[in-house]
């Protein structure tokens, strides 16, 4: 990128240079004039035209009146007088033709060649004024004009007669003039006289002959005189003609004109150099900084992509790939993520209902934001991916587009677990009627219980959910529990391995084990827990503690509520008053007691989840549980954990958590 921004900057500084060399330079050439194509060329004012392959400088004899007009032609571009302090003087040479005749006897005012500072014609310039001056501005500074005129009236005392030559500055006054009779030439007399001017910064000479068609090129010099055009002029001028008419009349016709400049000598402008350098300084300064800037993104994306595999060759790695999906599909399936099709917004993201042919799905959204709605939605893809179990939410495909992460699940017509146990906001009671009898709760933790064995026993891979809460179990149409949000779950590579360790505190509070805020770490014990929380909602129909992010009020939860009701001897007391009428009391008390068992303080006290099938299964008996609630004993050594427990503990005392991420 800079190397490009630096060649750009060299070929611009180039042409620069160029530009600023040329502009001293005026070179054109018209041998004869083309009506309505030329025009463009030049600055024209009213009453003058191209007409007849001619400038007209006033009006051609088509007009009916042509008395009292004056006129101005001039080239479009301004010629560079002068430079550098007027140290640097242009030299320039012009030849035309001009044809002059008379409408009247004698014919009237004149044609005059200018270099002038203002493009604008004078008002109030006919007659004697020639379109160089007016009464105003005749004889003043301001009017910054230097006029070759070929007066053909004699308007005043100091003109010689009404057929010369002269050279006016600021004035129609000339300050040489030589008649042009005794060069048997006669202005006015409509015949063809081809004029040089020729400028050398000193001298200003007048040539005037005849056009070839004479056949005679004589060429006489006319007039010289000294003349610091610099003095009068700005640096730059327009050249042209002016003309004018008075009482008595004349067309006044330029057949062709070729002007050449010198170039200014070539050293350029010191202004210009002045102000070149130092901004060619300032962009490549400029053009430096953002390219550090640029590679400094570069290197920084790269760097997270080498710490962050493409999501693309992390997903496609793994053993049961599900389908990529178009980003088109997805948006087509959801009506563009419609508001309408909203189910719900969870942690990482929005899910949305779509439909995906004939078949229902639920498209989850991932925020795109955050780094961390990347790295959920790899863990989730990855490893729900390649799980296949009747109480997994199954995964059907996802999509990683234009900065959208997208996973596509089946969707479950009966929507999360919560919804049932708290009600919704938005059904409101309505959905507290609908039953959920004991029998379907049972079915529930069995089936949350069956998923969670697998998830720990049963598959290649020992995966922690790490999220394990009401409303991440979702409900099939016949009420199956399904678990779903893999969004913390995280898959241990080595068999041995029991634990997964991050530099943070993940999970929701409440379903959080004590343990975790001193060791934050992912444990099959800690899902145990996460499980137990569940159980005891389940069958109480209460949330656990609030949504408190303080670790004090963790003794508000439910756990302690309901350990404290069972060393009472009155956990009955806690069920579901729904549940009433629901005879099977025994099986309650025993679900209720294992719930408990699994909120153990004591992570190594905890059954697994192996057991605690069995025991819903009535394959074995419930774990013994001490009365009174164990206090929270740390460390308290479960064999999984002894290898490094040195490293969370810092001379004995605890290590503070600085990161805590509730959901
Ligand atoms: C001006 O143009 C003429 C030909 O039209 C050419 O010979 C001459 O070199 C040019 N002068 C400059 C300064 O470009
Ligand atoms: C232009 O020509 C018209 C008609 O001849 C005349 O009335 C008018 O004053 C002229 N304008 C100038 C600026 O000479
Ligand atoms: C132009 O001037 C000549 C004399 O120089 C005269 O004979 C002729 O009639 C004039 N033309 C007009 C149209 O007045
Ligand atoms: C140019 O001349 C016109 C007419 O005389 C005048 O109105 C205008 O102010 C002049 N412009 C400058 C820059 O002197
Ligand atoms: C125009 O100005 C000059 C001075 O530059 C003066 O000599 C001349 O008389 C003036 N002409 C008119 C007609 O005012
Ligand atoms: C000069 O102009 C007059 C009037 O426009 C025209 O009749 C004559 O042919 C022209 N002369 C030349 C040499 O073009
Ligand atoms: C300018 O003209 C004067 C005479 O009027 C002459 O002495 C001088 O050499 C000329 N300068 C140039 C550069 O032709
Ligand atoms: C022009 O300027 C030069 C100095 O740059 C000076 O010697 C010369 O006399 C001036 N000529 C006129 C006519 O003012
Ligand atoms: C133009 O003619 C009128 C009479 O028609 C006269 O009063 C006026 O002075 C003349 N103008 C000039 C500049 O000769
Ligand atoms: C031209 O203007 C003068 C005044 O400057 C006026 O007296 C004369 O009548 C005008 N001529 C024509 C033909 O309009
Ligand atoms: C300008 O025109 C004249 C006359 O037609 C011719 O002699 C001269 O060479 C031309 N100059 C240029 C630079 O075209």
């Amino acid at each position: 990128m800079q190397f490009y921004s630096l060649q750009t900057f060299a070929f611009l500084l180039a042409l620069l240079c160029c530009a600023l060399i040329r502009a001293g330079c005026l070179n054109f050439s018209y041998p004869t004039f083309r009506d309505k194509v030329d025009d463009k060329d030049f600055i024209i004012s009213t009453n003058s035209s191209i007409a007849f392959n001619a400038i007209q400088v006033t009006h051609d004899a088509t007009q009916a009146s042509i008395n009292n007009e004056s006129g101005r032609f001039l080239y479009k571009k301004r010629f560079r007088l002068w430079g550098d302090g007027r140290r640097n003087k242009a030299s320039f040479s012009t030849t035309f033709e001009i044809n002059i005749s008379n409408k009247t006897n004698p014919g009237a005012e004149g044609l005059a060649f200018i270099l002038t500072a203002n493009s604008t014609l004078p008002e109030n310039s006919n007659g004697q004024w020639l379109g160089i001056v007016n009464a105003n501005s005749n004889g003043s500074d301001r009017a910054k004009i230097v006029a070759v005129e070929f007066d053909t009236s004699k308007s005043y005392e100091q003109d010689l007669d009404d057929n010369h030559v002269g050279v006016d500055v600021n004035s129609i006054y000339s300050r040489k003039q030589e008649s042009l009779t005794r060069y048997g030439i006669r202005l006015s007399s409509g015949v063809s006289y081809a004029v040089t001017i020729q400028y050398d910064s000193q001298n200003l000479t007048i040539f005037v002959f005849h056009t070839k068609e004479t056949g005679e090129q004589m060429k006489d010099q006319v007039l010289s005189l000294p003349l610091n055009l610099s003095d009068y002029l700005p640096e730059k001028v327009y050249v042209g003609f002016s003309a004018s008419t008075g009482n008595n009349t004349q067309l006044n016709c330029i057949q062709s004109w070729n002007f050449t400049s010198s170039h200014i000598d070539e050293n350029p402008n010191l202004l210009w150099v002045w102000i070149a350098i130092p901004a060619a300084v300032v962009m490549v300064l400029l053009a430096g900084v953002a390219s550090y800037f640029y590679w400094r993104r570069q290197r920084e994306n790269k760097l997270l992509e080498d710490a962050f595999p493409r999501i693309e060759d992390e997903i496609q790695s793994t053993a049961m790939a599900p389908k990529k999906f178009k980003l088109k599909e997805l948006q087509r399936a959801t009506g563009r993520f419609n508001p309408k099709n909203k189910l719900g917004k969870g942690g990482f993201g929005t899910v949305y209902k779509g439909l995906l042919g004939n078949k229902e799905i639920a498209v989850k959204r991932v925020s795109k934001d955050s780094h961390q709605g990347k790295q959920e939605f790899i863990a989730e893809v990855t490893t729900i991916g390649s799980l296949r179990h009747k109480n997994l939410v199954k995964l059907i495909g996802w999509c990683y587009e234009s900065h959208e992460l997208l996973i596509v699940y089946e969707l479950m017509p009966n929507g999360s677990l919560d919804r049932f146990l708290f009600g919704d906001d938005k059904l409101g009671r309505e959905m507290e009627e609908l039953p959920l009898s004991w029998r379907r709760r049972h079915s529930i933790i069995s089936g949350v219980a069956q998923a969670l064995d697998y998830l720990h026993n049963g598959c290649e891979k020992r995966v922690l959910h790490r999220d394990i809460k009401a409303s991440n179990i979702m409900l099939d149409s016949d009420f199956t529990a399904r678990l779903g949000d893999f969004g913390l779950a995280r898959t241990l590579q080595q068999s041995e391995v029991t634990h997964h360790s991050t530099k943070e505190i993940a999970g929701t509070l409440g379903y959080m084990a004590p343990e975790t805020f001193l060791t934050a770490r992912a444990t099959v014990e800690t899902d145990v827990y996460a499980f137990g929380v569940l159980v005891l909602e389940v069958v109480c129909g209460r949330r656990p503690a609030g949504n408190q992010l303080e670790q004090s009020n963790y003794n508000n939860s439910i756990v302690y509520w309901l350990w404290d009701l069972y060393s009472r001897g009155k956990i009955l007391d806690a069920v579901d008053s729904r549940l009433e009428g629901d005879t099977d009391e025994d099986d309650i008390v025993s679900v209720l007691t294992l719930g408990l068992a699994c909120c153990h303080p004591n992570p190594h006290q905890r059954p697994s989840m192996r057991t605690v099938l069995k025991v819903l299964r009535r394959e074995a008996d419930l774990p013994s549980l001490p009365t009174e609630r164990p206090a929270f004993v740390w460390p308290s050594m479960p064999p999984s954990f002894k290898q490094d427990t040195e490293s969370d503990l810092d001379g004995g005392r605890l290590t503070p958590f600085s990161e805590i991420s509730g959901r």
